[in-house]
């Protein structure tokens, strides 16, 4: 797929529109086949991937491993650093280069924004898929969460989607700006000002969660990452009051409106208890998605489908 640039996903922005389409398309039958019980046929069988998380990670990984592992390829993990040669000084790109020279058919990288993530993409001779990089991107989850919407809604055209919380540190939000907007979609953010000032132009910002929520069609919630807030001084008691989602705040979104949220959720800070009972709740569709659009993927990059 020429889409993809060494056949690796580095960002959204390398994807043409038809690939996406060839993406979801076969994300959508391996979906049905694995919902109607059959077994995928092992298009990955044989095939080496290699897993370098740095980053700490639950859905992605899991994921991607039980997305190759479905279609017959193995996995070798490497996201301890404490019993990696990290612990002993040796770089990121030596270890990167490492797991290179081992020649598995693809690596599968999560890591933070310090890591040349370009560069070892640029010059790799195997496919590698960014799985989360720093705050900067996360590809594969905004393909797998246009795959939702599309698969409940039939197309993004048009729909309003908005996207709630720490949008600044969300690599997820930064990949939805470009993903959601390709295709069609209209994107607003809500956020408290010190979480929404690195917002493209072409996306419309709301102060008032209240009154962007009577017209959207997607409620995103984004996790607060506090991990990444160093020197911010941050209220929680505020953020609550203003942004989170809770029973009574459900009754200003559109009966049909779909509530999503990437996770990790901080139960008690995006959403309020009683939140997940909500017809429209779609977050562990999500994560099954992930499964088949990763799956989908990785078939494509190593030319297998
Ligand atoms: N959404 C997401 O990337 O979750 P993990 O960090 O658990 O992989």
């Amino acid at each position: 797929m020429t889409s993809f640039k060494n056949r690796s996903l580095l960002n959204v922005e390398s994807l043409s529109t038809e690939g996406i389409e060839r993406l979801f398309s076969r994300a959508k039958s391996i979906k049905n086949q694995i919902n109607a019980g059959q077994l995928p046929q092992p298009t990955l069988a044989g095939k080496q991937i290699v897993l370098f998380f740095t980053e700490a990670s639950t859905r992605t990984k899991l994921s991607f491993q039980m997305a190759a592992q479905r279609l017959g390829a193995q996995c070798l993990i490497v996201d301890d650093q404490q019993r990696s040669s990290l612990s002993k000084g040796e770089s990121l790109s030596d270890t990167f280069w490492t797991l290179h020279s081992l020649r598995p058919d693809l690596i599968i990288v999560r890591c933070g924004g310090e890591a040349p993530l370009e560069d070892w993409i640029e010059k790799s001779r195997i496919p590698v898929i960014n799985a989360g990089f720093g705050s900067i991107a996360h590809p594969t989850q905004a393909l797998l969460d246009a795959f939702t919407i599309e698969d409940i809604f039939g197309s993004l055209q048009d729909r309003r989607i908005l996207i709630v919380g720490d949008v600044d540190h969300s690599r997820v939000a930064h990949s939805h700006f470009r993903l959601l907007k390709r295709l069609g979609a209209k994107i607003t953010v809500c956020g408290p000002k010190m979480m929404t000032t690195l917002i493209p132009q072409g996306i419309d910002v709301e102060s008032d969660l209240d009154k962007a929520m009577k017209n959207c069609d997607v409620f995103m919630g984004l996790r607060v990452q506090f991990e990444r807030h160093r020197n911010q001084s941050f209220s929680k008691e505020s953020y609550i009051k203003n942004y989170s989602l809770d029973e009574k705040r459900l009754q200003n979104l559109p009966k049909e409106a779909l509530i999503m949220h990437p996770g990790p959720v901080n139960w008690g800070v995006e959403f309020q208890e009683g939140v997940e009972n909500h017809a429209q709740f779609k977050m562990w569709d999500q994560k099954q998605n992930g499964v088949f659009v990763r799956a989908a993927l990785m078939e494509i990059l190593l030319g297998s489908h």
